[in-house]
């Protein structure tokens, strides 16, 4: 097994069979509550989760996040995500494609998904925003997305994961200007994400300033990639800090919602969520859209294919149930639900 596919099993493996959640920070969602509308004037059944991803009509406000691919097991996995988002009719991120732009031989275990998903949901691959940024030539990396049938491409923000990893590549000069370049070439919509530290108002303006179509706030109160990288690595000299870095979820999502006013952009909130309350308070608070990556392979590897569905089902069941009593008829409404903080 190259190295590349190891630290991704490792990954896999270590976010299912260890507590790699941040310690002591939350996503900040749990410091709001809804306020109870006793006069909703709707009745339950006419209410619709149902909403838009990058123009193509979903399900629910929810997406499987950017996970794996390039490793034996990873077919597996992907074949029951796509299986799964397929069912529900929810969009589905895929893994890094950096693996396959070296290794022809995992690239079934990325394709395999657009086989089961169809035209039924939209599909987003994923890269590094560095791997962006040190190529100057993208012809590999758009022949992959092509091959893997993408409607559009998540590029992950990751410096703290890049600076801890034992094999890490924390080089990220000139990454705005190669997503900059990125996006004059490649055709389609492109999402920019964290992997679990955040993205402030700051860097969410320089993102849409060179005009990407969404952004994937990926902030802290879940899976917490410096606790992945630590963990793998010898290395004991970082302090502490590290491993609970990073901007909580609701904070970045607070924080970039006024910018809707500025440009148009699809915002997603990911990051530590869990439960129907985390995902209908993220879109109250603002997000067209809620991401869910560790709780859901988590579910997967432990539980089983058919469980992760009836959770997830149970999820939407339960936005139907909080968009009642906040007397929300569609997405639209419940983005304005009363809210207060606690
Ligand atoms: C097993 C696993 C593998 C991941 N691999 C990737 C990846 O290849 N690319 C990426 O952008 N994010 C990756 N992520 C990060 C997630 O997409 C997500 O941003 C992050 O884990 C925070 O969400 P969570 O708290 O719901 O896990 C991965 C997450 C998990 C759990």
């Amino acid at each position: 097994m190259n190295h590349i596919s190891k630290r991704k099993q490792d990954h896999v493996d270590l976010c299912v069979n260890h507590n790699m959640n941040h310690k002591s920070k939350t996503t900040g969602l749990e410091r709001y509550e809804f306020i109870h509308n006793a006069l909703p004037e709707i009745n339950y059944e006419d209410i619709s989760t149902a909403t838009f991803f990058l123009q193509k009509e979903i399900a629910a406000p929810l997406f499987i996040s950017s996970m794996t691919g390039g490793f034996k097991g990873a077919t597996s996995i992907n074949q029951q995500l796509a299986e799964i988002a397929a069912t529900i009719k929810i969009p589905l991120g895929i893994g890094s494609l950096r693996i396959a732009l070296h290794d022809t031989s995992v690239h079934d275990s990325f394709t395999i998904i657009k086989r089961i998903v169809g035209d039924t949901i939209p599909l987003f691959g994923n890269i590094g925003a560095a791997e962006i940024a040190q190529k100057s030539n993208h012809a590999p990396l758009l022949s992959i997305l092509e091959k893997c049938k993408a409607d559009a491409i998540a590029i992950h923000l990751n410096p703290l994961q890049e600076l801890l990893q034992p094999e890490g590549n924390p080089q990220f000069k000139g990454v705005l200007f190669g997503i900059e370049s990125f996006i004059k070439l490649y055709q389609k919509p492109v999402i920019v994400k964290e992997v679990g530290a955040g993205i402030s108002m700051n860097v969410a303006s320089k993102l849409l300033d060179i005009g990407v179509s969404a952004i994937d706030v990926a902030g802290a109160g879940g899976t917490s990639w410096a606790g992945v990288e630590l963990t793998r690595n010898s290395d004991t000299s970082y302090e502490n800090i590290f491993w609970d870095w990073g901007i909580p979820t609701s904070e970045c999502v607070q924080m970039i919602v006024p910018l809707k006013k500025t440009y148009a952009f699809e915002l997603y909130a990911s990051g530590g969520i869990q439960s129907a309350f985390d995902i209908a308070m993220s879109i109250a608070l603002g997000a067209d859209s809620v991401g869910m990556a560790g709780s859901i392979i988590k579910s997967l590897i432990n539980d089983g294919n058919q469980a992760t569905l009836n959770m997830i089902e149970n999820l939407i069941m339960n936005i139907k149930r909080i968009m009642f009593l906040t007397g929300s008829h569609n997405i639209e409404q419940l983005k304005l639900a009363a809210i207060k903080e606690k």
